[in-house]
């Protein structure tokens, strides 16, 4: 590192202990996460919900029809038209995209369902304005904790992502959007309720039979597997066979909200509590986009404040003690400084925050990108290989979507260098030669898997496998 004097490299050193995860814990966190795991699925219960989702099969790739799809993720709202065409695992979709307002996240729910109505309505009618349509089947992806008792209804457990709408948690979401769309007179029937991890499970396995696992790390992190009924003791009261499928949501955000394991910094600390709800989604706070560049802001704003050497000394800090002012993109900007002297990074900060660090407080503003960078991909692994270890998969394909997975730099090799580490990888002996378990680029979940979810559950219905339909009358 350039010219960086000896107190700041104190801090750079410092900081190193406090975000670094070596392979031992990554060990200890995977063990922890395999009975976690198993805890939610008892009768019990533990910190992580693991939601039966009532998505009971594997695409073959032969799935066919039109769908609508509804996506309702943290940032936009997106609503979807997709045909699975007669060709095997082949798809057209058309698509339109809302900016979810702001103010919508912590407003009141009718304003909410009044929205995604207004989307939806607005959708087909510049579609299919003026034609006669009976009315089209419909996947909402609700990428929420959610409790599901069939698979066209939904309780919503709790907001994450910084949602804070009342009058939703608790209640059964279907139902208040079913009424704002006949309000309209719109023409649909909700067939299925999803989260975007089942959806990104089920459509990366349309195109490729190895997929076992869907993820998403993007303004949140979960994933979704597919279990047997007969290891899901919750359900035992349903008398499902046991070699049954079930897709499961893990909603492992809530991984060790109890503060069991997860090395957690007084950074962390920060962010639960100021967070609308403290206590909750303890995994999710230190691995997704909502949360890392605001990690990053609070460990600058410590350094100028309260540290030995004092960073940007003498500047006015006022824009960058604004709570959330950074989100995960810039943290990747500055990762993908090309150049020696950081001056990519100088730029921003000049342009975003009105601060002019010197050289080595760029060099200590990368190394800590790195550090939370890093730190969000190996703690990520954890969770995906404590799925493969529950399940016993020893080579599978993890489908993997969101902006963190997707944008930020190198976040698919530091986790596969973690998962690595966790399950005792030989070391490869080609470049070419692929990893056992291999974290992939996945297909749309919230659109085409929210499609192809109608669709299995169509054919399910037609089949008589009527577990967990509510109204059947929605499926004909
Ligand atoms: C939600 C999950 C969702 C994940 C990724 C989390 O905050 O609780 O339901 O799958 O974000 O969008």
């Amino acid at each position: 590192m350039a010219d960086v004097p000896k107190d700041l490299l104190l801090e750079i050193k410092g900081l190193e202990e406090l975000f670094t995860v070596d392979t031992a814990k990554l060990k200890d966190i995977t063990e922890h996460f395999i009975s976690e795991l198993a805890k939610g699925l008892s009768v019990e219960g533990g910190s992580i919900p693991m939601n039966p989702t009532w998505c009971m099969s594997m695409p073959t790739g032969d799935e066919t029809g039109t769908f609508l799809a509804l996506d309702m993720g943290g940032t936009n709202l997106r609503v979807c038209e997709i045909i699975l065409t007669d060709q095997k695992s082949e798809f057209d979709i058309i698509q339109s995209k809302y900016r979810m307002p702001e103010e919508l996240k912590t407003g009141d729910a009718d304003e909410l369902w009044e929205y995604v109505a207004d989307c939806l309505q607005q959708f087909i009618e510049s579609h299919h304005g003026g034609e006669d349509l009976e009315k089209l089947c419909l996947g909402f992806t609700f990428s929420y904790p959610a409790t599901q008792d069939y698979i066209d209804h939904g309780v919503l457990q709790r907001w994450t992502k910084g949602f804070d709408i009342s009058g939703v948690e608790g209640e059964n979401v279907v139902p208040m959007f079913e009424a704002a769309i006949a309000k309209r007179g719109v023409p649909i029937k909700l067939t299925a309720l999803i989260n975007d991890t089942t959806g990104t499970m089920i459509a990366s396995a349309y195109t490729d039979t190895k997929m076992k696992i869907g993820c998403i790390f993007g303004t949140g992190c979960n994933a979704a597997y597919m279990e047997d009924c007969g290891s899901i003791p919750k359900l035992a009261h349903l008398n499902l066979p046991a070699d049954m499928p079930m897709a499961i949501n893990c909603e492992w955000g809530a991984f060790d909200n109890e503060h069991k394991i997860l090395p957690r910094t007084k950074y962390d600390i920060v962010i639960d509590k100021d967070s609308p709800r403290p206590g909750q989604q303890a995994f999710e706070k230190m691995i997704a986009g909502l949360y890392l560049g605001e990690i990053f802001r609070l460990v600058l704003v410590d350094l100028h404040d309260n540290h030995k050497v004092h960073i940007f000394e003498g500047q006015n800090i006022d824009k960058l003690r604004k709570a959330y002012t950074l989100d995960s993109s810039f943290l990747s900007l500055v990762e993908e400084d090309p150049f020696e002297n950081l001056s990519e990074t100088g730029d921003l900060f000049q342009n975003k925050l009105s601060i002019v660090p010197n050289r080595p407080e760029l060099e200590l503003i990368r190394r800590l990108t790195e550090l939370i960078g890093t730190r969000a991909a190996r703690l990520s692994a954890c969770g995906v290989a404590a799925i493969a270890k529950k399940k016993n998969y020893e080579s599978c394909h993890v489908g993997a979507d969101g902006s963190v997975f997707n944008k930020y730099p190198h976040f698919k090799q530091r986790g596969a260098q973690a998962l690595r580490e966790i399950l005792d990888w030989a070391p490869k002996k080609s470049a070419k030669e692929e990893d056992p378990i291999e974290i992939l680029a996945a297909e749309d979940g919230s659109g085409v898997g929210a499609a192809l979810i109608a669709a299995l559950t169509l054919k399910r219905v037609q089949d008589g496998n009527m577990a967990g339909i509510l109204h059947p009358e929605n499926f004909r």
